[in-house]
C-alpha cells in the first residue's frame, strides 16, 4: 500500500515478465533461455579496462563531468564515421545523432515526443515488449501488424491505412515501429521489397518510421539488407541503434539518428529525463571505436552466436522433431529462436513447471500489449554455455511432455 496518488500513466505500467525472469537467471541449476543477455565472453574487457583507465586518468575533465544532452561529440562523430565507412550512410552531421541510455530510453523519448493519448501507431504482433510498454502507456490506439517470414505484412498494413483514411483518422497515425533485422522475438527479417513498400506507404499516408535495429550487425549468414533509413531519408525514418548486443549492455549506449528538428525535441525530452547519458562510458566507447576496427571486434562474437544457434537448432531437432505441430524459426542472425507448440499449449501457464525443471524461456503472451501467441515462446541462445544449451533443451522437452500429458494434449 502507498499513500501516494498515482498518475494515470503509472497505473498503466505493467511489470514485465522478462524483467522478473532475469532475476531468476542466476539461480543455481536454472538454465535460462530468457533475456536477450549477451555472453559476457564477448565483451572486450581487457581492451575496455585499459581504455577506461586512460580515459579516467587523462580525460577526467570530460569523462567524469556532466556532458551534453545530445551526447559526447567525439562518440557521435566516431559513430557517424562508422556509418559512413561501414554502411555508406553519409550526409549526416552532429545535429543528426544523439546518444541515449540504451535504445530503451530512446523508445521512451520517442513515445513522449510523438504520441498523444489519441495517436495511432503500428506495432508488430508479437512485438518487442520494451517498445510496446513505452508506447502503450501514452496511447491506447495501437494497430497490430502480423509478421510473416519476410517481416510485417505490408499488404495488410496498406489495407488498414486505407480504412483509417476512410474513417477520417489517418492524420492521427504517427508512426510504424519496426525491428527490421532478426526481429525480437520472432527472428524474422524485413525484406528489401517490404522496406521499399513501407517507405512508399509512409510518403502516401504521411507517417514516420521508427527503425529499431539492435541486431543487424549480428548476421550469421547471407548479405545485409539496406537499412530503411538509407533507402529513405532522415525526414521519414528515425534509426535507433545500440551497443548493448555488440559491445556491452552495461555501458548503456544507444544511438538515435534522424532529422534535426525531431532530435531537438528528443533532446529536450531527454533533458528532463536524465540531463545526459553517462559521459564515462561514452568516452570509453568513442576511444574504442576510434582505435579498433569494429567489424574485426565483432567477428568472434558472430562466430560464437552462430555456433550456439546451430547447437540450439540441432538440439531442438533432436528433441522435438517427433512432436507433431511443433515448429521453430531458423534465424540467420540475432539472438532468438521463436518456438510454437501445438494449439492448446499455454506457455505462460507452463512456466511454473519449467522453473521446477530448471529451465526458463519467455512465454509468447508477453510480447504483445493485449495478449497473443499463447502457444509460443522465445528462446535466447546467446547466454548459456554449450553444455547448458544441450541440457536446457532436454529439460524443455521434459517440461512440454509433462505439461502436455497433464493437460491431455499429448
Ligand atoms: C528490439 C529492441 N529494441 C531495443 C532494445 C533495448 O536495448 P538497450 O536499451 O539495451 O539498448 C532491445 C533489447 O533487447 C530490443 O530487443
Amino acid at each position: 500500500m502507498s499513500n501516494f496518488k498515482f498518475s494515470t500513466l503509472a497505473m498503466k505500467m505493467k511489470s514485465s515478465i522478462i524483467r522478473e525472469l532475469l532475476k531468476s537467471t542466476n539461480l543455481p541449476n536454472v538454465i535460462s533461455f530468457g533475456g536477450g543477455v549477451p555472453d559476457p565472453g564477448t565483451f572486450p574487457r581487457e581492451i575496455l579496462a585499459k581504455i577506461a583507465s586512460e580515459v579516467i586518468s587523462d580525460e577526467y575533465q570530460v569523462s567524469l563531468q556532466y556532458g551534453q544532452t545530445e551526447g559526447d561529440p567525439l562518440l557521435r562523430e566516431a559513430y557517424l564515421d562508422m556509418m559512413k565507412n561501414g554502411e555508406g550512410i553519409s550526409g549526416l552531421t552532429l545535429d543528426n545523432i544523439m546518444i541515449t541510455v540504451g535504445s530503451q530510453s530512446a523508445l521512451d523519448l520517442v513515445s513522449k515526443v510523438l504520441l498523444d493519448s489519441d495517436s495511432i501507431y503500428f506495432i508488430s504482433k508479437p512485438a518487442y515488449l520494451g517498445a510496446a510498454s513505452a508506447f502503450s502507456v501514452r496511447s491506447d490506439h495501437h494497430e497490430y501488424m502480423e509478421l510473416t517470414e519476410t517481416g510485417i505484412d505490408t499488404d495488410a498494413l496498406e489495407k488498414r491505412l486505407v480504412e483509417l483514411k476512410d474513417e477520417g483518422v489517418i492524420h492521427k497515425v504517427k508512426f510504424v515501429y519496426v525491428v527490421p533485422n532478426f526481429h525480437n522475438p520472432a527472428g524474422v527479417t524485413l525484406s528489401l521489397e517490404k522496406r521499399e513498400k513501407l517507405l512508399e506507404l509512409a510518403e502516401e499516408y504521411d507517417f514516420g518510421i521508427i527503425e529499431d535495429d539492435p541486431y543487424g550487425d549480428l548476421r550469421f549468414e547471407g548479405e545485409p539488407i539496406e537499412p530503411i533509413f538509407k533507402l529513405g531519408d532522415k525526414e521519414r525514418v528515425l534509426l535507433l541503434r545500440t551497443f548493448s548486443k555488440i559491445l556491452s549492455p552495461g555501458m548503456r549506449l544507444g544511438f538515435v539518428i534522424g532529422n534535426e528538428r525531431l532530435l531537438q525535441k528528443l533532446t529536450l525530452a531527454k533533458q528532463s529525463a536524465d540531463l545526459c547519458s553517462p559521459t564515462l562510458t561514452q568516452r570509453i566507447a568513442a576511444r574504442f571505436i576510434m582505435k579498433h576496427d569494429f567489424s574485426d571486434h565483432l567477428k568472434p562474437t558472430i562466430a560464437l552466436y552462430k555456433e550456439k544457434k546451430d547447437l540450439m537448432l540441432s538440439e531442438l531437432k533432436k528433441r522435438f522433431a517427433d512432436l507433431p505441430g511443433v515448429s521453430w524459426t531458423k534465424p540467420t542472425g540475432g539472438l532468438f529462436v521463436w518456438l510454437t507448440l501445438p494449439e492448446g499449449f499455454d506457455t505462460l501457464e507452463m512456466m511454473d513447471l519449467a522453473k521446477e525443471k530448471g529451465v526458463l524461456f519467455i512465454p509468447g503472451e508477453s510480447f504483445s500489449i493485449d495478449g497473443c501467441c499463447n502457444s509460443s515462446m522465445r528462446l535466447s541462445f546467446c547466454l548459456p554455455p554449450h553444455d547448458k544449451i544441450i541440457e536446457g533443451v532436454r529439460r524443455l522437452r521434459e517440461t512440454v511432455q509433462e505439461y502436455g500429458k497433464r493437460r491431455g494434449l499429448l
